[in-house]
């Protein structure tokens, strides 16, 4: 019997699955299950066991999620089109992960459970094949042409558990929580209050959280005084930053086939963490370090959105961006308040930033050259300024007319 790894969620797609791929391909079925935030192993590995899956692989991966992948994108302000990249981060670990076993079972295919319709099939499918362009890709829901009821119907068929997950389709990790469904679907109407789980909204938020960040080379290294992973610092800071209202983003993005979509996403740390980054950052890089960072961040996070975390580009990306991070390092206090944060502070000795220089009173920069710098600096513009041919001055003229 040939041998395939599921990438195994426990939820109702990939539980049909494991029974579909038995049934309708005759494969032998293993299932994976990752950790990158709030998934219970054990419930997920005894399900896919009681359902004949054999090997049930579960691992931790919330560490390695958090020093390799969440880092690099705190390093790059990591942002897709006005939210955090959290998914899009995730999936490049799990294509790894799931390579990596489907080796040591010897599967032929790896199965995972994206729509045709999402990012995650390509960011999948992408960076499998780059591992491994031997192994083959099944995607059921892409093909099998099952409704939620039909889904709902193979399951009780079956015997698989339907513990119905509820109207949503929600994607978490501990970078970030992302929501779809019919609800958010209608454009026509505004969020259903019961969307809401890691955060209160800021309209009821009550909470005052006070925070303070120390960086070291561009990452959170303590926060409140107290030394922690990374992992853990993301986990308490989602629910004190969750509390305080912040972190929740309501968007229509872009996605890679095409398709525009309208989601949720909960983000407290994330946006903290990432608002926190961008100040030191201000305060830390020259003008011409800031105009190329800004290029590359906004580079690093269309790759990552778009799946190619493991394109050679991202070497050369994530290269630089650890240099532009070198020294971002410092401490940064703020007030977070009603889904607002304020900075209350920030301390380091890496810090260009020079009050001596911008102050009104002070003499250390000499503000008779500015007056000779404008004088050089304008003649570009101010010489070609009045150039005209004589259609522009015939339409400037007409426009003067009206
Ligand atoms: N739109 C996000 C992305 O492509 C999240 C996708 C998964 N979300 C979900 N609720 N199933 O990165």
């Amino acid at each position: 019997m040939e041998k395939a790894l599921l990438l195994y969620s426990g939820g109702l797609d990939t539980s049909v699955m494991i029974s579909w791929l038995q049934e309708k391909l005759s494969l032998s079925v293993s299932t994976l299950t990752l950790d990158v935030g709030n998934t219970d192993l054990n419930a997920i590995a005894a399900k896919a066991e009681s359902l004949g899956a054999y090997p049930v692989f579960v691992h931790d991966a919330k560490d390695q999620f958090a020093d390799r992948f969440i880092a690099k994108s705190i390093m790059s302000n990591g942002n897709y089109e006005g939210y955090p990249l959290s998914t899009a981060l995730a999936r490049p670990l799990m294509a790894e992960e799931a390579v990596h076993y489907a080796h040591k079972i010897g599967a032929k295919y790896i199965v995972h459970g994206s729509t045709g319709r999402g990012n995650d099939q390509v960011r999948f499918e992408v960076s499998i094949k780059a591992f491994d362009p031997s192994i083959e890709v099944l995607a059921p829901v892409r093909e099998w042409n099952m409704m939620r009821s039909d889904e709902i119907e193979y399951a009780k068929t079956h015997g698989i558990p339907v513990k119905l997950d509820g109207k949503y389709s929600i994607d978490e990790n501990i970078w970030g929580r992302s929501v779809e469904g019919p609800d958010i679907e209608d454009i026509g109407k505004g969020l259903p209050e019961d969307v809401y789980e890691w955060i209160v909204p800021p309209w009821k938020a009550e909470k005052n959280v006070e925070i303070t960040l120390a960086f070291d080379g561009g990452i959170p290294t303590e926060m409140n005084g107290e030394k922690m992973k990374l992992s853990d610092l993301i986990m308490k800071l989602n629910a004190l930053a969750g509390s305080a209202g912040i972190g929740l983003i309501d968007h229509v993005e872009n996605r890679v086939v095409g398709l525009k979509s309208h989601e949720v996403y909960e983000c407290p740390a994330a946006a903290v963490i990432t608002h926190a980054h961008r100040y030191l950052e201000s305060l830390i890089l020259n003008r011409n370090e800031a105009e190329v960072k800004m290029m590359l961040d906004w580079h690093f996070s269309k790759f990552v959105y778009g799946g190619l975390w493991h394109d050679p580009v991202m070497n050369a990306i994530n290269a630089a961006e650890a240099e532009f991070n070198r020294d971002i390092t410092g401490e940064i206090r703020m007030k977070l308040f009603g889904g607002h944060i304020f900075n209350e502070g920030a301390w380091g000795s890496t810090f260009i930033y020079n009050r001596d220089l911008i102050n009104y009173s002070s003499s250390k920069f000499d503000q008779r050259v500015s007056k000779g710098f404008i004088e050089v600096y304008g003649n570009a513009t101010v010489h070609s300024h009045n150039r005209k041919t004589a259609v522009d001055q015939e339409m400037a003229g007409s426009y003067f007319d009206l």
